[in-house]
């Protein structure tokens, strides 16, 4: 009998082949194309893996080998050029995993081509680059999103869920942890760490909790760090950071929150990552460990190292079905599903002359939006200058948001007057372009 559910396919350009791309991307990949995204509004979608970027290639071309069955035959472009490549691919959507200090170039050539973008966090880091960004998706007219899994973990759907209910009211201070082991910086990172911190890549995810958990607005950031094990005790690239936000709600209360990250942590560690946090509010406390979420597996010779005792289940966990099948599956690869529901639902999901609705209206989407993304980039952009400063021997920098210098002024001990990081209002509509 012949189908009458409308098939679609996006095809989507990968750049940066790393470890985040063999966690959640291939899974993604793999099960899509086992399974289809299929919804009323857009029908059958399939979502391939048209092209590859990757600096050599090499990695691309042994993920090839070994996907070709499942995956197909993308095609795999390398340096010199490996975004211009790939942009010249027929891809609908650009999905971009390289290292942090490298998202907003390929972001902005591949929303200049007019493709769909999706970058892993954190976004971009400068409020300048922000605005670049959204402003070139508007124009456009295409979808330019950030990747936080940690907004789609169960735990902190329900922490939300009780903050917009009401049952928790008030958040009154805050810690967060997440040390990430030595094989980060000393392995997987070691090409690209000089210069880099453990706060921009993980305390990111925390900050964008609090900014989407509780609202308010984001007033001041302070951060310090210990730096000589990564590299040397006077250099450019930290072991550890300690990012403090003071947030500010209605009714003139302020909360501040502490988040402590690392990538330093011993291999011998029982879990992949230590993650806890601890939210105080009014009436309550969340109190709340994403690795002990209550399972502690020994296997003689094989934990800690080969495999972790505590096993975060939730993420990306491979599994064996009830019901036979193999799969792999978690809020890491659902957060992907999603995005790629919200392209197939601009591009798909109904009359062609109604896009431009369906579009504002996935925009509206705050999790992952880049419009919605700026309190998180202003306390990268924050916490970036101060690593600097210090780095610099001018340590212990304070950043205001929304001063009457500037959206983002850092204060520097000895100083009379504040640098301006950006000039533009971090909240409002002015911006960096309207302020000069
Ligand atoms: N969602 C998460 O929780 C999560 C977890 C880990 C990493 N990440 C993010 O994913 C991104 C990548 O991290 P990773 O752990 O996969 O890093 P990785 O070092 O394992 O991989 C990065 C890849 O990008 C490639 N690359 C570097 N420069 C490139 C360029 N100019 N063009 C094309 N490819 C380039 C590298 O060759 C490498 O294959 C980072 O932004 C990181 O913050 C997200």
């Amino acid at each position: 009998m012949p189908s009458t559910v409308p098939l679609s396919t996006l095809r989507v350009g990968m750049v940066g082949v790393g470890m985040i791309f063999e966690e959640t991307y291939r899974p993604f990949f793999e099960a899509v194309a086992r399974r289809p995204l299929y919804d009323p509004t857009f029908g059958v979608c399939h979502a391939e893996l048209a092209a590859m970027a990757s600096r050599t290639g090499a990695r691309a071309k042994k993920y090839r080998e070994q996907l070709r069955s499942s995956l197909g035959n993308f095609a795999i472009c390398t340096e010199p050029d490996a975004i211009g490549q790939l942009l010249r691919e027929p891809v609908d959507v650009v999905c971009i995993a390289t290292p942090d200090d490298r998202h907003f170039d390929a972001a902005r050539a591949a929303i200049a081509a007019g493709k769909h973008v999706l970058i892993e966090k954190p976004s971009v880091l400068t409020l300048a680059q922000l605005d670049e960004l959204v402003a070139a998706a508007n124009d456009k007219q295409v979808l330019a999103k950030v990747v936080y899994h940690k907004l789609l973990d169960p735990d902190h759907k329900k922490l939300r869920t009780l903050v917009v209910d009401g049952d928790l009211r008030h958040v009154n201070h805050g810690y967060c942890s997440l040390l990430e082991p030595k094989s980060i910086s000393g392995n997987q990172f070691s090409e690209w760490i000089v210069g880099r911190n453990p706060g921009t890549y993980v305390a990111v995810h925390y900050i964008k909790l609090i900014d989407f958990t509780f609202g308010g607005r984001l007033k001041a950031v302070i951060c310090d760090g210990q730096r000589g094990i990564v590299g040397s005790a006077d250099g450019p690239t930290w072991d550890s950071v300690q990012l403090r936000l003071i947030y500010g709600y209605d009714g003139g209360r302020d909360a501040a929150f502490d988040i402590h990250t690392s990538w330093v942590t011993p291999e011998n560690f029982p879990g992949y990552v230590e993650q806890e946090v601890q939210f105080r509010f009014d009436n309550g406390v969340w109190n709340g460990h994403s690795r002990k979420r209550g399972v502690e597996c020994t296997i003689e010779g094989r934990t800690p190292l080969e495999r972790k005792i505590t096993i975060n289940n939730h993420y990306n966990g491979t599994f064996l079905e009830p019901w036979g099948e193999r799969s792999q599956r978690g809020y890491g690869i659902e957060v992907l599903e999603q995005f790629a529901r919200e392209v197939a639902f601009v591009e798909f999901g109904g009359a062609a002359e109604e896009r431009s609705t369906r579009l504002a209206a996935m925009r509206q989407l705050t999790y992952n939006d880049l419009a919605s993304d700026r309190a998180t980039v202003a306390a990268v952009h924050a916490m970036e200058a101060i690593l600097a400063e210090a780095a610099a021997g001018r340590p212990h920098a304070v950043a205001e948001v929304d001063h009457q210098a500037g959206g983002l002024v850092l204060w520097i001990p000895g100083d009379a007057q504040p640098r301006v990081l950006y000039a533009g209002q971090v909240y409002g509509t002015r911006s960096a372009k309207s302020a000069t």
